[in-house]
């Protein structure tokens, strides 16, 4: 039996939610999800990310919630574009700092307007507990450890990283018990989410799955808005 359905008001726009660890493939599903629906699509764990990467810019520590506050209130737009963002050093420093509330804080607004505006598909690790708990769409991916840290290995090796497997499984487990233990908007599932175990599913497998489930909740999939 799936959980009672959280309806939003009549008329709001379609928020689906996608939260889940570390590389258990919410992006490309989000992704996908978003050009089916024709919904913009936000990635938020760039955004702690790119407050990780000011941090490490200014040689202060993302664990030090002052450093993190004042790089989250220091974020630009072009900061989401930089290219080093995708590394296993801006993870840990997104992690750490995703843990400082007046981070989290200082992001939410601008998660909630990009929503609101027209609907949105988001992924992240509170998008359906905190950021938008009246979801109509909740998913939680997840894959076992050694699958998501073998598909992040994967991507960075085919971005000329040459970091061992072993380091990215450490780290992956690492940041994964830092986002699922920290006090405020832990990673966990909405009591009313759809867990989507992607181990043993390709990218189309994991994307008719969260179709099927989109279809069962909302009755029929929306067209893309034209
Ligand atoms: O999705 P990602 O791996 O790019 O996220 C990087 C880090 O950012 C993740 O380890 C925890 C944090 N994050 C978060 O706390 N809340 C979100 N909604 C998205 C990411």
């Amino acid at each position: 039996m799936t959980a009672p359905l959280i309806v939003a008001p009549a008329g709001a726009p379609l928020i689906v939610a996608i939260d889940g660890p570390a590389a258990a493939g919410k992006g490309t599903l989000a992704r996908r999800l978003a050009a089916r629906l024709g919904l913009p699509y936000l990635d938020t764990g760039l955004l702690y990310r790119a407050v990780g990467r000011l941090v490490l810019d200014r040689a202060a520590d993302p664990q030090d919630p002052a450093a993190a506050e004042a790089a989250a209130l220091a974020l630009a737009p072009a900061d989401l574009d930089r290219p080093d963002l995708r590394t296993p050093e801006a993870a840990m420093a997104a992690s750490a700092v995703a843990a400082v509330p007046a981070v989290r804080a200082a992001l939410l607004a601008f998660q909630r307007s990009f929503g609101q505006a027209r609907g949105a598909v988001l992924d992240g690790r509170d998008i359906g507990t905190v950021v938008f708990p009246q979801a109509r769409v909740k998913l939680f991916v997840t894959a076992s450890p050694a699958a998501r840290a073998r598909r992040r290995w994967l991507e960075l090796q085919a971005a000329g990283s040459t970091v061992p497997l072993a380091q990215v499984e450490a780290e992956t487990r690492q940041r994964d018990a830092q986002d699922a233990a920290r006090a405020t908007a832990p990673m966990k599932p909405a009591p009313d989410a759809v867990l989507l175990d992607t181990t043993a599913l390709d990218a189309d497998q994991a994307f008719a799955a969260a179709l099927a489930h989109l279809d069962t909740r909302l009755g029929e999939i929306p067209a893309p808005a034209p």
